[in-house]
């Protein structure tokens, strides 16, 4: 976050507040998200397109109710993958018709809900699911605006993008084949669905725009496609989510106007050239808003070294509150934050607390040669895919989210406890 600054006595402030304080009144493990550093990231993804786009924050990098009402308040639209996920959109009073429902498996539950709830679009993600939505919706006697997923053929990850014929995945349906414009013949001739445009997602973490010029250039010629076949220029195109942030000082994130001058030329061109009108364009970030916003805040038990291979530090959370270093191999920084030390860097491993020798926070870091326990040490950018990635593994207690802002500090999402963990076990 940006309010970061030193205290006299060494220790890190976050909007005016002490780490230690913050510890000491919220415990650790536990995440501190700056509010109006997501607001402000909101507002940027708004204007970034001067209103030519909409922008969906994806909930799966992290959701709450009060990150449902912040978003409703900064203009932002809503994009869920789960009938717990709407929920907490409806309940936060996020209006429906600002909610994208995605998912390549949604239950007919999940389905019957949205529809009735009004949610602005639905993304169809298979053959099946066409006939599935616009039953439901026919049964509530509604026409249901949809989207169809398509994959494109390009995977992009990091700093890498691969177009080929890659379609060996579960999302989607593919270009290649015809499979595409098949999709929307089935949707157009169906009274349940309105078909509103096409949806495609390309990957997450993504720093080079190339792989978005190829999905966007392939999108396109579908449109093209569809007017020559059937006559109608389908309103909008959905470009996804998957724009990086900088988890380490390697990473060099696009910032959200140079990702919207690009997209919107990359389309405005490829639609100049096909002759079609310039269809509404959303995207759909999630990392990059919410990724840099808050940190962890940890405390140290044991430091172990172990001579001449390596110091473990092992701090109170783990893979339980962090699973992507474990799961993808992810990089991450970490600082002592409690005090300042003049101790020469040591390269270390700060691991968790769990049963498992895969439980590494940060698998290669440098902290002081005197880090010892009843240290807090904080690792940055956890606010995407951590929290809403957690686990109760080893019956581990999820870490609370505390939201920062101008000098206070609250609970949005309070830290688990024993009771809860025992609530759910009747046996
Ligand atoms: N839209 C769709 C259709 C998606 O599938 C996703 C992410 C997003 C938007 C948002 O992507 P973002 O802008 O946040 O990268 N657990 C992984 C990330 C999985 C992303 C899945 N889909 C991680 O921790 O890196």
């Amino acid at each position: 976050a940006r309010t970061v600054t030193r205290t006299e006595e060494g220790s890190v402030s976050v909007s005016g507040l002490d780490v230690r304080a913050l510890a000491e009144e919220f415990g650790t493990p536990a995440y501190f998200l700056d509010e109006s550093d997501f607001r402000a990231r909101c507002r940027a993804w708004h204007e970034a397109f001067g209103g030519a786009a909409d922008v969906f924050y994806a909930g799966k990098a992290f959701l709450s109710r009060a990150i449902v009402r912040w978003l409703h308040e900064e203009g932002l639209n809503l994009d869920v993958c789960s009938g717990g996920e709407l929920t907490t959109a409806l309940a936060a009073g996020m209006p429906a018709e600002r909610i994208a429902f995605h998912g390549n498996n949604k239950t007919a539950e999940e389905i019957h809900r949205a529809i009735e709830a009004g949610v602005g679009r639905i993304v169809l993600d298979s053959f099946q699911e066409i006939v599935r939505v616009a039953h439901i919706a026919q049964e509530l006697g509604k026409r249901q605006p949809v989207q169809i997923r398509v994959t494109v053929g390009v995977e992009a990850h990091t700093h890498e993008f691969i177009a080929t014929a890659h379609e060996d995945q579960k999302f989607g349906i593919g270009l290649a084949g015809g499979q595409a414009a098949e999709a929307v013949r089935r949707v157009l001739k169906l009274d349940g669905l309105e078909l509103i445009g096409i949806h495609s997602h390309i990957g997450s973490q993504i720093f080079d725009m190339a792989g978005f010029e190829v999905s966007a250039r392939r999108v396109v010629q579908l449109l093209a496609e569809v007017r020559d076949e059937h006559g109608v220029e389908l309103p909008e195109i959905d470009l996804g989510g998957g724009l990086g942030i900088a988890y380490t000082s390697d990473d060099d994130p696009c910032e959200p106007r140079e990702i919207a001058t690009s997209l919107t030329s990359i389309v405005t061109r490829e639609c100049r050239a096909a002759g079609l009108a310039v269809p509404r364009i959303s995207v759909e970030p999630g990392r990059a808003i919410v990724g840099p916003t808050a940190f962890t805040l940890y405390e140290v038990g044991t430091v172990k070294e172990l001579d001449g291979l390596r110091t473990y530090v092992s701090v109170d959370g783990g893979m339980s509150d962090n699973i992507r270093t474990a799961l993808y191999d992810a990089e991450y920084s970490v600082s002592l934050v409690s005090r300042s030390s003049s101790a020469e860097p040591m390269l270390v491993r700060v691991v968790g607390k769990h049963c498992e020798s895969g439980d590494i926070v940060v698998r290669d870091a440098f902290l002081p040669a005197d880090i010892a326990s009843g240290d807090l040490i904080a690792v940055p950018a956890t606010g995407a895919y951590c929290r809403s990635m957690a686990s109760n593994y080893n019956h581990a207690l999820r870490p609370p989210v505390v939201a920062v802002n101008d000098g206070s500090a609250r609970v949005i999402v309070r830290r688990e406890t024993e009771e809860d963990l025992l609530r759910l076990d009747v046996g």
